[in-house]
């Protein structure tokens, strides 16, 4: 029987590979996942009773994106469908189970599977645990190749280690060997090797060229690179670094803590009507027990500033096995009293993204006095984790503790509030100052903050 599939150069190399781990990556829309589908088919087809597995992340992704290519590609007169056992069954006894693996040890419901070619799309969305536990799983008594084989675009959880594996050891399309004697090969794709999609819609890599920096190099040309070094590489000392000035009194201030014995952060942040933060005060020190700190803080905190949070992490409310008093106690005992923030790592650091992106009338929506030497250091410092690729890395540890104060006051700070939602508040003195002397947008910006006067 004729099936009548045609596909790119790159398709090709990928469905020819022998190595025992193989990937295919780079740009969207180089048509991996549909060379992915292709290949199965032609392996299903040429090793009769033969058994593999392709797996996505999650249900969702696997649904839309494989099983549905798989109906509308492979011939109905060969294959049939199983959806509630999510297999596929062709005529000459061939098997492609199609898996997810959400959790972390979703991969144990593959205990006593056997395979002969794994494959994952997106490879990058999974561990390496995953990754190398499924690796296990094939085997076989018959004389048909035994492989994984893999799709993906950098980025993503997996970034690192897949990088690692497959992309630094060797250049493009050439076959190297791990310490373990296995063959492995890295065929890069990119969207002008795809010319189904290149005539089909021309205008695919122009809304990809739309895209910001990091996504683009990755998304576009298939860079793997996009993850080395600063995390924080929107920070630009021109631009969000400000000789210090006076703070007018209307201004809300707040203060931020990050405390271990090692290491004391605290940042003091002044908001303007118009919410733009500028960190204007910091102490950064080391070995202080509560007492001492607590001291440290008020005392740079001069009487005239009235201080409107003191934003402090979770795990500072948990008790202490000695005392029986939690440290956020403890400073509260010493006149440091704490308003507990999210320490929601990822959403954190998004929220200081978004601050040194956000603008207020041409002024970055975050600055920083050019005295907060020890946050100017540290903030641009910060670089990827190597397995996570969306958190900072927390080495070198001493450079964490401002920026994780910030993170505390940033997120706190872009907390979203229910859109449609309508609040409104009994107005403080102060508040009807701060909307009185603001200006319109500022006095919509007060009303969207405390909600209607009422
Ligand atoms: N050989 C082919 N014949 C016909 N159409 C193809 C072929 N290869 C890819 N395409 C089409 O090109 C488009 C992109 O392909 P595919 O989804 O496989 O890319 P991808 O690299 O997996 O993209 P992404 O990175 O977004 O997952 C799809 O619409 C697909 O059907
Ligand atoms: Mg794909």
């Amino acid at each position: 029987m004729k099936l009548g599939l045609t596909v790119t150069k790159k398709q090709k190399e990928f469905i020819d590979s022998e190595e025992s781990e193989v990937l295919f990556g780079g740009a969207a829309g180089g048509g991996k996942s549909f060379g992915q589908v292709t290949d199965a088919l032609l392996f299903a087809l040429k090793y009769p009773a033969s058994k593999q597995l392709i797996l996505r992340r999650t249900f969702a992704e696997l649904d839309k994106s494989l099983i549905r290519t798989a109906l509308e590609l492979y011939p109905r007169e060969l294959y049939s469908f199983n959806s509630s056992q999510h297999t596929g069954r062709f005529k000459n006894g061939s098997v492609i189970d199609f898996g997810y693996c959400r959790e972390e040890n979703d991969v144990y419901q593959y205990q006593s599977a056997e395979y002969d070619v794994i494959r994952f799309d997106e490879l990058t969305h999974f561990t390496e645990n995953q990754y190398v536990y499924l690796m296990s799983r094939i085997r076989g008594t018959n004389s048909f190749p035994k492989q994984v084989k893999s799709t993906t675009n950098p980025g993503g959880i997996g970034h690192s280690w897949v990088k690692a594996r497959f992309i630094d050891p060797a250049p493009p399309s050439t076959r190297f060997y791990s310490s373990g004697g296995l063959s492995r090969i890295f065929l890069p794709s990119r969207l002008s090797d795809n010319r189904f999609l290149m005539e089909g819609d021309p205008d695919y890599g122009k809304r990809l060229l739309l895209l910001p920096e990091r996504e683009r190099k990755a998304l576009l040309y298939g860079d793997w690179n996009i993850f080395e070094g600063q995390y924080f590489s929107e920070f630009d000392i021109s631009r969000h670094v400000v000789l210090p000035y006076e703070i007018p009194s209307h201004w809300r201030r707040y203060r931020t803590i990050d405390y271990g014995l090692d290491r004391l952060a605290c940042l003091w942040i002044a908001v303007s009507p118009e919410g733009r933060a500028v960190v204007y005060r910091e102490l950064c020190a080391s070995d202080l027990p509560i007492s001492i700190a607590a001291g440290e803080i008020l005392k740079r905190s001069p009487k005239s500033e009235e201080i409107y949070a003191t934003l402090a992490p979770p795990d500072l409310w948990s008790r202490g096995q000695e005392s029986g008093k939690s440290k956020a106690t403890l400073f509260s005992d010493y006149g440091v009293v704490f308003t507990k923030t999210s320490n929601d790592r990822e959403c954190g650091w998004l929220a200081i993204k978004e601050l040194l992106c956000g603008e207020c009338d041409g002024i970055p929506q975050l600055t920083v006095f050019s005295s907060c030497t020890e946050l100017i250091k540290c903030l641009p410092a910060l670089t990827r984790d190597k397995i996570r690729p969306t958190d900072c890395s927390t080495e070198p540890h001493e450079i964490t503790h401002a920026p994780d104060a910030l993170r505390g006051f940033a997120i706190f700070y872009s907390r979203p509030r229910v859109t449609g939602e309508k609040r409104s508040a009994r107005w403080s003195a102060d508040m009807w100052e701060d909307y009185l002397s603001a200006d319109g947008r500022g006095k919509k910006y007060l009303i969207q903050k405390y909600g209607e006067p009422n």
